[in-house]
């Protein structure tokens, strides 16, 4: 089974690609996660794709498509999704049918916070209903403080890695489950 990891933040250091690392290390047996960088993707501009998909859109939309399921990375900026997470979902959204479409992810998010992105995954949730993905309704993983329990781009925190575990392995359960 291929996940892909998709982080919402450009940032080095970033909390929640470090999330998505962490999830590679402790990935279930036979599950791989790749992880797809943003950097490369253009603001969307209906212009722009009227030309045809630029090189780094189509890379974006293949790994989607090449996928078994997703694992979204939220970091919350200003109560929402950041422009960076969100510009990759206008972008993957178009198309009949979109590559999103019955798709399913697994959303989780860390910020230095005590919500821990809890109003970012909601706004995530409601765009992914818009494009017809799926997300797993059951659990959310939120990792609060996470400037305590991440550092230069590592969890660190034993009890977090294994909360993580348990979330990958739930989610895996629930996609097999649901055939997928
Ligand atoms: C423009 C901006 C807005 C932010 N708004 C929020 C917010 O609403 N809630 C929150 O918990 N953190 C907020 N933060 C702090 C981010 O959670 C923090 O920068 C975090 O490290 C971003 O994720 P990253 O580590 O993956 O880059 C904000 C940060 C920025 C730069």
């Amino acid at each position: 089974m291929k996940l892909l990891g998709v982080s919402g933040s450009l940032r080095a250091a970033s909390f929640n690609t470090a999330l998505l690392r962490a999830a590679q290390e402790c990935a279930p047996e036979g599950v791989t996660i790749e992880i797809f960088g943003l950097h490369d993707l253009p603001l969307f501009n209906q212009d722009v794709e009227d030309q045809g998909d630029p090189a780094p859109v189509i890379a974006w939309k293949e790994a989607i498509r090449s996928s078994d399921a997703l694992l979204l990375a939220c970091p919350e900026y200003n109560g929402g999704v950041t422009g960076v997470l969100k510009n990759a979902i206008d972008w993957a959204s178009r198309g009949a049918p979109s590559v999103l479409q019955g798709k399913t992810a697994c959303i989780l998010g860390a910020s230095p916070g005590v919500t821990g992105t809890v109003r970012a995954q909601d706004a995530l949730r409601q765009s992914l209903r818009k494009v017809s993905a799926e997300y797993w309704p059951l659990s959310e993983m939120l990792v609060g403080q996470a400037h305590t329990k991440i550092e230069n781009g590592q969890v660190i925190d034993e009890k977090t890695l294994a909360y993580l575990g348990r979330h990958l392995t739930a989610f895996i359960e629930h996609l097999r489950v649901e055939g997928k």
